[in-house]
């Protein structure tokens, strides 16, 4: 039984998100004191299932389903007020408590402006097939705002006169790139007024709350949002996201130092997938691509894209698993394997020296093993040894592939469909 005395686990993605974190994160939130989000915004998708009733939570995190947990919007995030406010009221109808006591958003978050999504969505447009692919919702633009100084403050709005100072700053910022735009300080000011005035009691110093908490030894888990590979610096630029997905931007986002952190939890689909465009090495458009993605289910929580699919791509996920520093791995959605006579994993690309990394991946050819498949359905699995052999040499040849071993096995969609291997798996109760 391994055993860890810790504080703060930070849990992402090791892929290019939607790796299923979903069940991991309620199996850690289970047992912690706050659940955190310190990167993304609106662009994230976490599906919850409530009374068999489908929710899919883009900015609260996904703490709120338990009664004890206090929820943290942290300062790296952007927020679209009005989402937001609506996310709120969706879960109070399904029964879920929402209150400024269980759900804290920092005052230093930036905040998406009503032209952010428009800007967005304008650029998407103009790049024809060459767009990113984005979610569309002013993430971009925002973050944008942000490194340019010129963002709004979710603070900055609270205060009539520091507002309107904000904005005005944002505006005349604005009005450079795009001359003649037509907005106006009192037209953004308006539009935002009734969703700041529902958020202002939950908005606080979320920094000062995460520094009590580690004071007094109370448990914390930080959520990450998409994954490693849609990293600005070391994702597959430019078809990335805008703020860093990796482990380390936990602490930029939330305001505490990298000696804080006592465990990285990475989180790895079975196989590969990606929502957008860039390279994807691995990426099937046979048959056994469809498969995956009719029985893994993947199409996106946010905008309801297919997922691109295709082999598992074990040189990734080995640069994954050092960029954030993964203590504890876990592997998701083994069962959609189950069936298929041949598993190929990808070990190397062609021309590419063992142990470098490519810096573009779009020509990158990928070197497969490819290793027996099973026929069994694994999903009533509960323990490792119930599973195939030839499942368990999957697992266990990505371990050895990815340098890390896997301490939890997803084999279904519920919760509770999870294996979890006590010898590397020390977040239990
Ligand atoms: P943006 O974050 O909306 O700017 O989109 C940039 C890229 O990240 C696009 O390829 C999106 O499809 C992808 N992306 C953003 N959020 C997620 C997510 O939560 N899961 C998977 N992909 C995402």
């Amino acid at each position: 039984m391994a055993t860890l005395a810790w504080c703060i686990v930070v849990l992402v993605g090791l892929q290019w998100g939607d790796e299923g974190k979903g069940a991991v994160t309620d199996r850690i939130a289970r047992l912690v004191r706050y659940v955190v989000r310190f990167q993304g915004g609106p662009n994230a998708g976490h599906t919850l299932w409530i009374g068999g009733q489908k929710i899919v939570l883009h900015m609260v995190p996904s703490g709120i389903m338990y009664a004890w947990i206090v929820n943290i919007i942290g300062a790296g995030c952007v927020l679209n007020l009005r989402a937001l406010v609506n996310e709120i009221t969706d879960l109070r109808r399904l029964g879920v408590k929402v209150t400024p006591k269980n759900l804290r958003i920092s005052r230093d978050a930036t905040v998406i402006l009503p032209h952010h999504p428009l800007l967005d969505q304008a650029r998407e447009e103009r790049a024809g097939k060459k767009k990113i692919g984005t979610t569309g919702r002013g993430i971009g633009p925002a973050y944008e705002d942000r490194a340019r100084r010129v963002a709004v403050r979710l603070g900055d709005l609270l205060n009539e006169r520091r507002a309107r100072r904000a904005v005005r700053r944002a505006l005349t910022e604005l009005e450079l790139l795009l001359p003649d735009n037509g907005l106006t300080v009192d037209y953004v000011l308006n539009e935002l007024a009734p969703w700041v005035a529902e958020l202002r009691p939950y908005v606080c110093d979320t920094a000062a709350i995460l520094h009590k908490a580690w004071e007094r030894g109370e448990k914390v888990m930080c959520e990450g949002a998409q994954g490693t590979f849609l990293d600005p610096l070391f994702g597959t630029y430019p078809f990335v996201t805008s703020a860093s997905t990796l482990a380390g931007a936990a602490c930029t986002g939330l305001g505490f130092g990298p000696t804080w952190v006592d465990a990285v939890v990475g989180v790895l689909k079975a196989y590969t997938t990606r929502v957008g465009s860039g390279p994807f090495p691995t990426e099937l458009t046979d048959e056994i691509g469809d498969y995956l993605q009719r029985v893994g289910v993947e199409n996106g929580a946010t905008t309801g894209r297919r997922r691109r699919g295709g082999w598992f791509d074990a040189v990734l996920a080995k640069r994954a698993v050092l960029l954030n520093g993964a203590t504890h791995v876990v592997l998701t959605k083994l069962d959609v394997l189950s069936g298929l006579q041949t598993i190929r994993v990808c070990v190397g690309y062609e021309g590419v020296r063992a142990g470098t990394f490519p810096q573009d991946l779009d020509r990158a050819t990928p070197i497969y093993e490819d290793l027996p498949g099973w026929d069994q359905d694994i999903s009533a699995c509960r323990s490792y040894d119930e599973l195939p052999e030839n499942c368990r040499r999957y697992v266990e040849r990505i371990e050895r592939l990815v340098g890390a071993k896997i301490g939890a096995i997803g084999v279904g969609p519920d919760r509770e469909q999870v294996i979890l291997r006590p010898r590397h798996w020390p977040f239990t109760e």
